[in-house]
Order: structure tokens, then sequence, then C-alpha cells
């Protein structure tokens, strides 16, 4: 076994420069090769080997695993490339822009099982998605009732839409705030509650920027027992809201402003509404805190969990395997809209693929001059 990770990354753009600067602090780690189309990107890195293709870097022998910090629809094909070239693979999120893509991506790792195959949900490692999570999964808080999830605190500019070509269009991004800003928030949602099974959403599009793909979203969900769910998102408002409110049969859930509170009814809310002889009772409840603070090691964790999987064979946190479930969400939301009628899950991944090409295909948006953006990293996590 090698004792460290000979990691390139591919892409070094705004996500792909942080994860360079973060080497240091993972350890194990040696980053021994950088991918970028546009070399300047690269010119203030100094020691790893530098490629303007990552098919060149991918056959290299100068490394084990890499990083696909690249736009989205290149995760797919340089995902299979790599992993059929016998690299091990973390890839930024979404694992793929379409269900089918992530099918194809999915299939390469069932060629090189013994490769891992991770991705970067690096909000699964705050520790209050985890504690609502545990609360949820350990039955603490009954069955799923409803939940609803107001994530509106994505705000982005005319600036930040303009600093990328490939941003916020179909055919460079595949989607808007569902595919870039809340690839996280569907990703928490499905591990926490797990997948709904019929979707019905409104989505505008270019409602608040100049763009052609949805940066508003009103999504109704059903899960297969019955529970149904709100889910609201925007990057056009400002502030915006982070709240999330999971009820079950043992109360309610919520987690807003960094504080997690529980309210525990004493006894099942389903087997107290059936026994009462009351017509107006008040469920009695205990108000509990539960503690959380911080936001957890976010990439770097990930990172590091990569390569402890690796080299030690580690668990990992975020298996790329389980990104089709956001993907599959986000599509529905969108293929829903698109038809103004609800859809069912597992999605025709098919079917959306198609209805998405002719986005493409239809698609008579011209993106303004590219302007250079700040951008500030820390914001987006
Ligand atoms: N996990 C997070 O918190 C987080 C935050 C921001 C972005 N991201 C993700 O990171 C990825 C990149 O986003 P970004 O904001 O850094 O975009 P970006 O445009 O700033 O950077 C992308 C870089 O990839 C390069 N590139 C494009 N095609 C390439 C190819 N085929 N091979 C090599 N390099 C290529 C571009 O030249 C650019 O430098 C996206 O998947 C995005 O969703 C994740």
């Amino acid at each position: 076994m090698a004792s460290a990770v000979r990691l390139g990354i591919i892409g070094v753009g705004n996500m792909g420069s942080h994860h360079v600067r973060s080497i240091d602090r993972i350890r194990r780690c040696r980053l021994t090769a950088v991918c970028d189309v546009v070399p300047s990107k690269m010119a203030w890195i100094e020691g790893p080997e530098k490629f303007e293709d990552s098919a060149a870097l991918i056959r290299s022998g100068l490394v084990d695993a890499v990083l696909i910090a690249t736009p989205h629809y290149d995760h797919t094909t340089i995902g299979i490339d790599a992993l059929d070239n016998g690299l091990h693979v973390l890839t930024e999120k979404p694992i793929s822009v379409h269900k089918a893509d992530c099918e194809r991506l999915i299939a390469a790792h069932l060629r090189h099982p013994e490769l891992r195959f991770a991705a970067m949900f690096n909000q699964r490692t705050d520790p209050h998605y985890q504690r609502i999570r545990h609360v949820v999964k350990s039955g603490e808080l009954g069955e799923l009732q409803r939940v609803s999830w107001i994530i509106t605190d994505w705000f982005r500019s005319e600036a930040y839409y303009a600093s990328g070509g490939w941003r916020a269009t179909w055919a460079g991004e595949g989607g808007g705030v569902l595919l870039n800003q809340c690839p996280h928030n569907l990703d928490l949602l499905q591990w926490i509650c797990g997948t709904p099974c019929r979707v019905y959403a409104r989505c505008s599009f270019g409602k608040y920027h100049n763009i052609e793909v949805e940066d508003e979203v009103t999504a109704v969900l059903e899960f297969p027992n019955g529970a149904t769910g709100v889910f609201v998102t925007s990057t056009g408002e400002a502030p915006g809201t982070n709240r999330l409110e999971i009820v079950g049969d043992r109360g309610k859930l919520v987690y807003e402003g960094g504080d997690i509170v529980f309210d525990r009814t004493e006894v099942s809310v389903s087997h107290f509404r059936e026994t009462t002889p009351h017509a107006f009772p008040t469920v009695p409840t205990w108000k509990c805190q539960i503690p959380a603070s911080g936001c957890g090691g976010q990439h770097a964790e990930i990172l590091q969990n990569f390569v402890d999987a690796i080299l030690d064979g580690e668990r990992l946190i975020a298996p790329a395997e389980e990104g089709i479930h956001s993907v599959e969400i986000a599509n529905a939301m969108l293929l829903s809209a698109w038809k103004n009628e609800a859809v069912r899950l597992p999605l025709d991944g098919a079917e959306y693929e198609e209805a998405l090409k002719g986005r493409i295909r239809g698609s008579t948006f011209r993106k303004p001059e590219s302007r250079q953006a700040v951008v500030d990293m820390e914001s987006s996590f």
C-alpha cells in the first residue's frame, strides 16, 4: 500500500483553486498534477505538472486519483475516462447534469468497483445536518409527515452569472439554481428524509437575472409513505432564508439561524389523536435545543476522507453513487415545470435527456460579454 495518494486536480477555476490551496492541510496527499483548458488559470501554481488536456493528465502515470472541478457536463466524460484508466475519482457536485449521464458514470464505477468514487457533498460534514439526520434516522422524530425547506439564501448577482461562459445556460451548465447551488440541499434532503416519489414544481427562468435557466423554484413533493414536502429556492432574493422544518409523529424539528429546535411530543401524535377524549386538546411537548456548532470540515474533510478511503478503506462520507438522487430530483422539478404536470420518480432518464437536448437546440439566448466577477468561495459553503 502506497504511503500517500498522488492527486491530480482537473479544472482550477474558483472551486478547483480552492482545492489546490487546501492540499497542505490534507494528510498523506500530494498534488502531483493540475489541468485546465485555460493555461493562465494554472500560472500561480508551483510544483505539480501542468496539463491542458484531462486525457493527458489521466494517462500521465503521475496520479492515483483525480478531483474533478470543471463545469458540470465534463464531470461525466472526465469521470468515466479516469475510472476506465484505473484512477480513483472525487467529483464536484452535481455528479452529472442529468440522470442518464449519472447512470453512465456510475456504470463506469461498476466496471471498476475496486476504485474509490466520491462526490464533493461538503455540507454532509456540517454537524447541524448530521444531528438532524440522526434525529430522523434513529426514529426519534417518528414517522415522517411533512418537510419544508425554504433555502433562498443563494443570492447571486448579474456579475456572477456573467463570470463564466458556461454558467446559467442549458448547453453549458444544464440548469440554474437546481444544478449549481441546490445539489447540496437536494442531497441533504434525500440523505435525511429519503427520496420523494412524486414532484410538482413551478420554476421561473431568468426571472431575476439575464439568464435562460431557472433562478426561482417552488416545488411540492410526495414521499412513498404519504408524507408531503415543499422545497423553495431562489438566487434572486435578499435577505434569503434557510429554514428546514421536519414534522414527524413525535414532533417538529426546525433548523434556522444556526439553531436546531426539536419540539418533542411526550407521546406519539397519532396515538394521542386517536385516544384522547378531548375535542380541542394540546399535545404535551418538550422543547429540546439540539447542540451543534461550527460547519464541520467541509471540502477539506471530504477530500481527507477520500484519501483515507483509498489508503485505509475508510467508509466514504459521500459515495458518488448517491449523487444520482439529487440530480434526479432536480431533473424531475425542471421536467415538471416544462410539462406543467406532476412527475413520478423514478424519473425516465431518457425522456429528461431528450427534453434537455430540446432546450439546448431551441436556445436563442446569447450571453452578454463575460465580466470578471469577485467570487468569494466561502460564501458558497
Ligand atoms: N462544493 C462546492 O461548495 C462548490 C462551490 C462552487 C463550485 N462547485 C462546483 O465546482 C465546479 C466548478 O465550478 P467553478 O465555480 O470553479 O467554475 P469555474 O468556471 O470558476 O472553473 C471551472 C474551471 O474548469 C476549467 N475547465 C473547463 N473545462 C475543462 C476541461 N474539460 N478540462 C479541464 N479544465 C476545464 C475552466 O477553464 C475553469 O478554470 C462545478 O461543478 C461547480 O458546481 C462546487
